[in-house]
C-alpha cells in the first residue's frame, strides 16, 4: 500500500468574483482582461481562449498532427475522462503510458515505449495540482519528434521554480472550470509555448470557423449556475446537485 496525503482541492471564490458573476461586466472587456492576465503571467507565444480545457486539449491534439493525418497522441493510462473526450473529439489514435504511482509523473520506461510508437504529441498532466518537472519529458518527446502538451488544467495558479505550470511544453492547457484553481464556472485556454506549436496553432486557427460565443463569447452557463457549481465543488456536494436542485429550484434556472 502506498501512503499518500492527497492535497485538498482548493477552488477559491471571493466576494468580488461572486458579485461579478451576479452583475457581469461586458463580456468583451472581461475576455480582454483574462487574455491580458494570461499573457502577462505565462508569456506564451500565442494563446487562444476556449470554452473549456477539454476543447483546448482537443485543439492541441489536432494541431500537433499535419493536416489530413489522424493525430497519434500519447496519454497517461490513468487520468480524468476529459483527456479521452478530447482525443475522441479529434478522432486521435491514443497510445497509453503508465504513471509512477509515487509521484504521478510519467513512468520513464513506459513513456519511452509510448514515444517509440511515434506519436505526434504526448500529454503530461499535473494531477491534483502536484507539479511535474516537465524538462526531462519535454526533452525525451522532442528527441522522438513529438510535441509535449503541458496539461495544467488541475494546476492553474501553481508554479515550479518560479515558472507557472502550463508553459513547460510546446502547448499548454488551462481550465477555469468548476473546482479548478481559478474557477470561472467554465472556460479554458490553449497556450503555444514554442515556435512549432505556434505555427501549428496558427494552421488550426485558420481552419476553424469564425469565432462563435463558444470560443470568444460569454460563458453559456448562467452566472448563478456557474457560481453554484463552483460553490458546490468547494464543499464537495456536487454529487447531491440533483437533490439541491429540488431544494433550490431558483438557483439553476
Ligand atoms: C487534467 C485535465 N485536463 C483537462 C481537463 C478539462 O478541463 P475542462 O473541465 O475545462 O474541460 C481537466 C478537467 O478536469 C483535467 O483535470
Amino acid at each position: 500500500m502506498i501512503a499518500r496525503h492527497q492535497l485538498p482541492a482548493w477552488s477559491p471564490l471571493n466576494l468580488r468574483a461572486l458579485a461579478a458573476g451576479i452583475i457581469p461586466p461586458p463580456s468583451s472587456r472581461a475576455l480582454g482582461r483574462i487574455e491580458r492576465r494570461i499573457a502577462d503571467e505565462y508569456r506564451p507565444r500565442s494563446l487562444l481562449l476556449t470554452r473549456s480545457g477539454t476543447i483546448a486539449l482537443a485543439l492541441a491534439m489536432r494541431a500537433s498532427a499535419p493536416e489530413g493525418l489522424r493525430p497519434r497522441i500519447g496519454l497517461p493510462a490513468w487520468g480524468c475522462f476529459d483527456l479521452m473526450t478530447a482525443a475522441d473529439a479529434v478522432d486521435a489514435e491514443v497510445v497509453l503510458y503508465d504513471l509512477d504511482p509515487e509521484t504521478l509523473a510519467p513512468e520513464q520506461a513506459s513513456f519511452r515505449g509510448m514515444l517509440a510508437r511515434e506519436p505526434h504529441a504526448a500529454v503530461v498532466a499535473h494531477w491534483f495540482g502536484v507539479p511535474v518537472d516537465l524538462g526531462p519529458w519535454a526533452e525525451l518527446a522532442r528527441s522522438a519528434g513529438a510535441l509535449l502538451v503541458d496539461d495544467a488544467a488541475q494546476a492553474v495558479g501553481a508554479s515550479l521554480r518560479g515558472a507557472p505550470l502550463g508553459i513547460g511544453g510546446d502547448f499548454g492547457i488551462l481550465s477555469f472550470g468548476r473546482g479548478k484553481g481559478r474557477p470561472g464556472g467554465e472556460g479554458g485556454a490553449l497556450l503555444a509555448a514554442s515556435p512549432s506549436a505556434q505555427a501549428a496553432l496558427q494552421g488550426v486557427a485558420r481552419a476553424l470557423p469564425p469565432p462563435t460565443p463558444c470560443v470568444a463569447g460569454p460563458p453559456s452557463a448562467s452566472p448563478r449556475r456557474a457560481i453554484f457549481l463552483s460553490l458546490a465543488n468547494n464543499f464537495n456536494i456536487l454529487a447531491f446537485r440533483r437533490k439541491l436542485w429540488r431544494l433550490l429550484p431558483w438557483t439553476l434556472k
